[in-house]
């Protein structure tokens, strides 16, 4: 059992880990096309900085590690910090959420350093398109990246996509429809009022609901009782070898489930994506911290961490168009994804 168990009986085994805030491309909805700073480097943890929480938490139970950013592939020696953190005790699962665009030419030692599994976003498949989601990213690379991801064996290959209105709702069918040849999950996010600068509008915005209703025009979809999934769910489509799931930031209070911890990279601790409650383990370590006493941060998060968020709320919600409050503004960048 879990000494990270919160105050409504959520057992907390899963630790996201953003290793950078910098990132090779500028998703419209993420971050706006400038003015973004990056944390300074010395602002950022550093590998054994981030080794020392992931052994502590593994101590309290956390199971599941994921890099994000970011782009987490291009921190400077990713691989050897993989490797490190593969080599924790109780660590059972470790992947990477990345654009893909330098997935070709690190996959086969992101698999020797021991990662196991990799999601890739992706929102458009066709090359303009996404060259203007993500202000300039090369389409073919991402591809490229996929393929070799799965020779390597980085599988399932998890695929993220936020549909759009007016943007790529279009594609939302042959997203879906890739799942009936090959065993990848592809996910579609509810596009969240989180950075991009005011990109988000409740025009653009399409609720789970919605995504589901176009997916099943191509057939019904059969619920896959997987067991925990955190804030997914999952549906397969009649003899698909892959599976589909929703993420449904704003519509479902998906919270009940959640089996989370982030880190940011600038050291951190979020118990929850969208409050505004930080706890600065990054001073804590550096003002010479013993072990138990970031342990005791790590269950301090633990012990705050909220019910449920309130993203719902129109009042939130009318801020998301007009930014002005820190947690609207922090593109997931800066929260990692
Ligand atoms: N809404 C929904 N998803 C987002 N991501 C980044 N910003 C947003 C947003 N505002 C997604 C990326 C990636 C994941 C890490 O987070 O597309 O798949
Ligand atoms: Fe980069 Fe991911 Fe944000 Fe796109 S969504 S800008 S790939 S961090």
């Amino acid at each position: 059992m879990s000494s990270l168990t919160d105050n409504f009986s959520r057992v907390i085994d899963y630790l996201r880990i953003s290793i950078t805030d910098k990132c090779n491309l500028r998703c419209i909805y993420c971050m706006p096309s400038d003015g973004v700073v990056p944390a300074k480097q010395s602002d950022l943890l550093t590998d054994e900085e981030i080794l020392r929480i992931t052994k502590i938490a593994a101590q309290l139970g956390v199971k599941k590690i994921r890099l994000t950013g970011g782009e987490p592939l291009i921190r400077k020696n990713v691989i050897p910090l993989i490797s490190s953190l593969k080599l924790i005790p109780g660590i059972e699962d470790l992947s990477l959420t990345t654009n893909g665009i330098l997935l070709e030419q690190q996959a086969e030692f992101l698999v020797k350093a021991g990662l196991d599994r990799v999601n890739i976003s992706i929102d458009s498949f066709k090359p303009e398109r996404y060259r203007e989601i993500t202000r300039g990213g090369n389409l073919d690379a991402v591809m490229r990246g996929l393929r070799e991801a799965e020779q390597r064996g980085l599988i399932p290959v998890k695929i993220n996509m936020v549909p759009v209105r007016g943007l790529n709702e279009d594609e939302i069918l042959d997203f879906a429809r890739l799942t009936l040849d090959a065993g990848y999950h592809v996910r579609f996010i509810e596009c969240m009022p989180t950075g991009g600068g005011g990109f988000w509008s409740p025009e653009k915005y399409i609720a789970t609901d919605e995504i589901r209703q176009t997916i099943e025009t191509l057939g019904p979809l059969e619920s896959v009782r997987a067991r925990k999934n955190g804030p997914s769910r999952y549906y397969r489509l009649k003899g698909a070898k892959g599976v589909i799931g929703f993420i449904s930031a704003l519509t479902n209070h998906f919270c009940e489930d959640c089996n989370r911890l982030r880190l940011t990279a600038d050291g951190k601790l979020r118990p929850c994506l969208f409050s505004e409650t930080e706890i600065d383990l990054r001073s804590v370590i550096r003002s010479g911290a013993s072990d138990e006493e970031i342990s005791r941060q790590l269950k301090l998060a633990v012990e705050v961490k909220p019910k449920e968020h309130q993203l719902n709320d129109t009042e939130f919600l009318q801020q998301a168009s007009h930014p002005t409050s820190d947690s609207v503004k922090r593109p997931m960048s800066k929260i990692g994804g």
